[in-house]
């Protein structure tokens, strides 16, 4: 079996760890192998960064330490365990990936975008998603299904979230076959459908 690998993208509260869940439970349902990681995370060394990366408490962060430390947990994450799955076989489901740093300190915050890419490019040694899902949501729909205990990015004001939406869209614009677009008006079941349809397709199933 060849390694397959599906990111699920968009931004706060859209519904990507929901589906990405169910996706998982489907594969192994299966028995398809599978690996399901998120985020900042995933590892050790990557959990330890993501908690830095969420602490309200590091209000102070600058917007190119907040990049470098998201690229940091990333390199980890794809050394340890991505690459290492693919290798197997497994289909790797990752709840956030390059593209949320494009859409978020790209985008979001204006670090420079083909910085992001190249640097980018250095920590996941060139692995591109098969498919990703973007999930698209109403700006302050998604900020309210995040809740009450909101972490330093959730926190963000409405305009930044907006910018990081733009973002996101734009590249599902550039990248139309790789980024499927999922607009989020419609129940769990109802998008767990589509997303089902679209990774039967990618295994030939
Ligand atoms: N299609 C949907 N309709 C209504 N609520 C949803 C839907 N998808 C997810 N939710 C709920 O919205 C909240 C945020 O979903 P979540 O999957 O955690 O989003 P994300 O990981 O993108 O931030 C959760 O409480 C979840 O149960
Ligand atoms: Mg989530």
């Amino acid at each position: 079996m060849k390694g397959v690998f599906i990111t699920f993208e968009g931004s706060e509260g859209s519904g990507k760890s929901t589906q990405a869940a169910l996706i998982y439970k489907y594969l192994k349902e299966k028995s398809r192998p599978a690996l399901h990681i998120r985020e900042p995370g995933g590892v050790k060394i990557s959990e330890a960064v993501r908690r830095i990366l969420l602490d309200v408490r590091n209000s102070q962060m600058t917007k190119e330490c907040e990049t470098l430390l998201y690229m940091a947990a990333r390199a980890q994450l794809v050394e340890e365990k991505v690459l290492p799955a693919l290798k197997q076989g497994m289909v790797v489901l990752c709840d956030r990936f390059l593209d949320s740093t494009v859409a978020y300190q790209g985008y979001g915050n204006g670090v420079d975008i083909n910085f992001i890419k190249d640097i980018g490019r250095m920590v996941t040694q060139g692995t591109v998603p098969d498919l990703t899902f973007l999930f698209d949501i109403e700006t302050e729909k998604g900020l309210e299904r995040t809740g009450q205990n909101k972490d330093r990015i959730e926190l963000r004001s409405l305009n930044y979230h907006n910018r990081v939406r733009k973002g996101y869209l734009k590249l599902a614009q550039e990248e139309p076959g790789r980024i499927k677009v999922i607009k989020v008006n419609k129940s769990k079941e109802e998008i767990h459908a589509l997303v089902k349809k679209d990774v039967d397709a990618l295994l030939g199933w």
